[in-house]
């Protein structure tokens, strides 16, 4: 094996885009490696994730490691010039681990242990696992940094995505642990939770024990075992990080994380600052009527995430249906195509799948491939050539970006959870519901949006939303009003700024963090049943929540609620204050009324879109002195559209491009010629 190559100047695994998917080789015998070869280069494959559950193939026994077929394909991926990515095999343990020690398995809130037999069979905060894990890392970093096919390496597999929370008594004693840091003394963390409710004052932190059993616990107490679950995980990612940089200290590292429809499990805006290149797996939801706005919220949020480091990768995602949901939605004819570049318009500079080929069997054996069980006489492996030779020849976009947006839409993890955990007046709140209500009026007019955490500098947004943001630090706070102060416009919904960041409830009023900045608060919350509705002065429906509000507020009053036992009272507010302008939605309102309002902030504040379009959606990635506007026609008709460059998809210049129904278009803007390039 040769030195490793220099460091590129971007720390990024491929040049231009990156093309390619989990690919399980263990899976096959080896005369299927070779085809495998052959389509992938056929597909314009770049780069592969391998070994993402290689463990129990590279050490069939304990410390008896066989590298062999690994080589072979290490090997033959580097002569057709395919670069790896190099997972570690930690998210699957081998079964001879949980046999020698089951204490490793994660236990529920019941303390009942998972069973064997699935993936991230481990406790987080496990020393045990941690030996083992990092002695497989080793061997692995130490055999391959040095290989020149190697370009990122991959640090397990969705950590957290079945051992996000583990509640043994391992975790107990790493959590007092935690605590201990935390807090120093056990009468400031008795002050901090509040346990005089219920009678639950500690005298030592060997008392603490995790949330278990009931769900009726302590809310502070529940959110501090959240951040301590996303920092153990957080150790693992970093300890291996390490015993990889201590093989190869210039490799770059990554992780793939789950930023999508299901938020829940990790704080993603303090591990992305440990990862060289942020990466996500999305796999939209069958039940989701707009997938579309699902991939831009998670790409406006995902570049966001970490933005000095660049663009993000897009390291999972579905040629198809996925197999975990009841019913599983396969994607229509062009959807593969419009999914992938969907991500990389809001500053992916990659599409990776979820996996190469289809298995015949195993847990995820209908889980469809880039080569599907049909093999390559199918939809799904001629959209997967088609876009992979695509982005081959786009690769110029690659390292440009999106530009900051105007509009800031506020979205905390650790928010969330205080959200959806514990009791509250209504069970079941989801934490991603509200944001994406009120992003997508603004996707839908193709205004952008930067999606990001309450503590980012807002100084370049002229409008902020903060939907259902129940936690908020003062500081936090203090810098949302900035936004106002400073002549911008803050709307604020129900479900905000109620508690501190130890959860606590904020006093005299909601939204306590916020009510100075609104001109205006609540008294009661009045949440509503299922399929129960309140209809507004203006015609608009709230559901699920509704608050009883102070009467005459120092704000004007936008909308009263017109039924019910809050008739008459204020359901949403707009304050003015030193040139801004600061606005309460008090109600979980419908479709009808988050377009009325948006439309106003657009009007109030001049957003322009960056296209009108009901159909065509509509991105702008630039940098260097480029810039490409990516046009996603979603619906069943073609549009023209007039804008001018040379369109990248056909290689055709001119003033105008059409965009046909299902596809998309890529302009390269600022070229008049009305010539094809070659
Ligand atoms: C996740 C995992 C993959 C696979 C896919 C499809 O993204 O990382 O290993 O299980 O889901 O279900």
């Amino acid at each position: 094996m040769s030195a490793s190559s220099p460091r590129p100047a971007r720390p990024w695994p491929t040049p231009g885009l990156s093309f390619g998917g989990d690919y399980n080789p263990e899976q096959w015998p080896s005369e299927v490696w070779r085809e495998d070869l052959d389509l992938m280069v056929e597909a314009g494959v770049n780069i592969v994730t391998l070994g993402v559950f290689s463990w129990a193939t590279v050490e069939r026994r304990p410390g008896e490691f066989d590298w062999a077929a690994t080589d072979e394909i290490v090997g033959l991926l580097h002569e057709r010039g395919i670069r790896i990515d190099m997972a570690t095999p930690t998210a699957a343990p081998p079964p001879w681990l949980h046999a020698l020690h089951p204490e490793i398995l994660p236990r529920d809130r019941d303390l009942i242990p998972q069973f064997p037999g699935a993936r991230l069979g481990w406790c987080p905060s496990s020393p045990v696992f941690r030996d083992h894990s990092l002695r497989v890392t080793r061997e692995l970093a130490q055999r391959y940094a040095p290989h020149p096919a190697v370009a990122m390496w991959h640090v397990s597999n969705e950590l957290g995505g079945g051992n996000g929370r583990c509640y043994c008594e391992v975790s107990a004693a790493a959590f007092r642990d935690w605590l201990r840091r935390r807090y120093a003394s056990v009468d400031v963390l008795n002050h901090t939770w509040g346990t005089a409710f219920w009678g639950h004052i500690y005298s030592d932190f060997d008392e603490v024990n995790p949330p278990r059993g009931s769900e009726a616990q302590n809310p502070a107490l529940v959110l501090d075992f959240d951040r301590f679950s996303s920092d153990e995980l957080l150790g693992q990612l970093l300890a291996e990080r390490d015993v990889i940089r201590e093989a190869d200290p210039d490799a770059i590292v990554t992780t793939n994380f789950m930023v999508g429809p299901a938020h829940d499990v990790v704080d993603y805006p303090r591990w992305a600052a440990e990862v060289d290149v942020v990466a996500n797996d999305h796999y939209t939801l069958p039940t989701d009527p707009l997938t579309a706005q699902d991939i831009a919220f998670s790409g406006d949020r995902m570049r966001n995430l970490a933005p000095e480091k660049g663009p993000w990768l897009l390291m999972e995602h579905s040629t198809s249906h996925g197999t975990w949901h009841p019913v599983n939605r396969a994607k229509a004819p062009r959807e593969l195509i419009r999914n992938s570049l969907g991500h990389i318009a809001r500053g992916a500079d990659g599409a990776l799948f979820f996996q190469w080929r289809s298995s015949p069997s195993g847990a995820e054996q209908y889980f469809p491939g880039m080569v599907p069980h049909s093999g390559t006489d199918s939809k799904i492996w001629r959209e997967t050539v088609e876009l992979g030779q695509l982005l081959g020849r786009i690769g110029e976009i690659a390292g440009t970006t999106v530009p900051r947006a105007r509009v800031a839409l506020l979205f905390d993890d650790i928010a969330g959870w205080a959200l959806t955990r514990g009791l509250k007046p209504r069970h079941g709140l989801d934490y991603g519901r509200i944001p994406r209500a009120w992003h997508r009026a603004f996707w839908e007019r193709n205004i952008p949006v930067d999606v990001v955490g309450p503590w980012a500098d807002l100084a370049g947004y002229e409008v902020v939303v903060v939907p259902t943001l129940l936690l908020v630090s003062d500081a936090d706070a203090a810098n949302i009003a900035s936004v106002v102060d400073r002549g911008g416009c803050v709307l604020v919904t129900h479900l905000s700024g109620i508690v501190d960041e130890n959860d606590r409830v904020r006093l005299g009023g909601f939204p306590g963090a916020f009510r100075e900045l609104l001109g205006a608060s609540s008294e009661e919350f009045f949440p509503l049943r299922d399929g129960e509705t309140v209809l507004l002065d203006t015609g608009w429906l709230a559901t699920e929540w509704t608050e009883l509000m102070r009467e005459d507020p120092a704000a004007e009053v936008v909308a009263h609620y017109a039924a019910g036992p809050l008739r008459g009272r204020p359901a949403v507010t707009r304050n003015p204050r030193n040139g801004g302008s600061a606005w309460y939605v008090s109600a979980s309102i419908d479709r009808l009324g988050i377009d009325a309002v948006v439309a106003r902030l657009i009007a109030e504040n001049a957003l322009r879109p960056i296209l009108e379009s009901p159909e065509v959606e509509a991105v702008r990635r630039s940098g260097d002195g480029r810039s490409y506007l990516f046009l996603l026609n979603h619906s069943d008709r073609d549009v023209e559209v007039p804008v001018g460059g040379r369109e990248l998809v056909t290689g055709i210049a001119g003033a105008a491009v059409t965009v046909p129904a299902g596809e998309v278009r890529i302009v390269r803007e600022g070229e008049r010629t009305g010539t094809r390039e070659s």
